[in-house]
């Protein structure tokens, strides 16, 4: 089976290209300056010369902030870019999956976990971004799998990636000077990027719809953190660690019935984070 990976050269994209072709697939992995998706002309092209079976669409601006200073910019890649995905992805008969984010539940009026069955009108610009995409991927391709995706960190730093919870944790522990500080009203989970690339092969044969796709996490930011260290037995950093006063409230965690219903289960934030920190510390 031939899958396109879009975005191979970023945090997820690297990792999941690494895990198929580990597993036998026929990987395509186009860099930026070969397949640029915002451009229509090039992804047909792409298409009609390698005939991909599937789309894994990794590609996007995923830093939220930039998205928010640029939206022009942004709406090009994040939208544009997956719309002309989709439309190939119907030419030619593949299968597009697309990598969206638990930011669509964000200022939802309801508490978490969320299910995918709300009726969201997010606030930022890349939430906005995300749930149109999701949409208009629909429509042009209904056989589209939308997951979204929560925050992510990995044993493993590539060079020049984004930093995520591991390595802010990781600098926090070793440099007493940098702050352990982290909010209590805010919700949300938060997945090893392994475990979502090891249930990609399975969201590749789920039926065309939008699935929560992570770590269920019953505490908020400052608890998640306080119970992993008191299970590791942290002292010192117990001692520093604080709750951020200045975080706004926020609760975008997921219900992952729905995709375990297909037989995809995810281990819990805490305990993720705990194995992968008694591994890796
Ligand atoms: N990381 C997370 O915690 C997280 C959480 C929720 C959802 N997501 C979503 O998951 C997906 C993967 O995120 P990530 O963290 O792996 O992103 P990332 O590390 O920022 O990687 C983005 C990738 O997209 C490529 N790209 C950007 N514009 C492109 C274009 N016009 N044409 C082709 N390629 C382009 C980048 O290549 P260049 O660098 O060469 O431009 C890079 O390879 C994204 O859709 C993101 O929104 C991520």
């Amino acid at each position: 089976m031939k899958i396109l990976i879009t975005g191979s050269t970023g945090f997820l994209g690297s990792r999941t290209a690494a895990y198929f072709s580990s597993l036998g697939y026929e990987v395509q992995t186009p860099v930026h300056s070969q397949l640029d998706i915002t451009d229509k002309n090039s992804v047909n092209i792409w298409f009609r010369q390698h005939q991909p079976h599937a789309v894994i669409h990794c590609a996007a601006v995923s830093d939220t902030g930039r998205c928010q200073r640029e939206p022009e910019f942004s709406t090009r890649v994040n939208v544009t870019g997956s719309v002309n995905l989709a439309a190939a992805c119907r030419e030619f008969g593949a299968k597009l999956v697309f990598c969206s984010s638990d930011q669509v539940y964000h200022a939802s009026p309801l508490p978490g976990p969320h299910s995918e069955r709300e009726i969201l009108s997010p606030e930022t610009v890349y939430a906005r971004q995300k749930l149109l995409a999701e949409q208009q991927c629909m429509e042009i391709c209904p056989d589209t799998v939308s997951l979204r995706l929560s925050w992510m960190y990995s044993e493993t730093s590539l060079p020049g990636e984004h930093g995520h919870l591991l390595v802010s944790l990781r600098n926090a522990l070793t440099d007493a000077s940098l702050p352990l500080s982290w909010s209590d009203r805010d919700f949300r989970g938060i997945t090893g990027v392994d475990a979502v690339v090891k249930n990609l092969p399975a969201a590749l044969a789920l039926p065309g719809g939008v699935y929560n796709f992570g770590s269920g996490n019953d505490l908020d930011m400052y608890h998640t953190i306080r119970r992993v260290f008191e299970e590791l037995n942290l002292t010192d950093a117990l001692t520093r660690l604080t709750r951020n006063p200045n975080a706004a409230p926020r609760d975008i965690r997921m219900d992952g019935t729905l995709t375990a219903s297909h037989g995809i289960f995810f281990e819990s934030t805490r305990s993720s984070l705990l194995h992968c920190l008694k591994t890796c510390l």
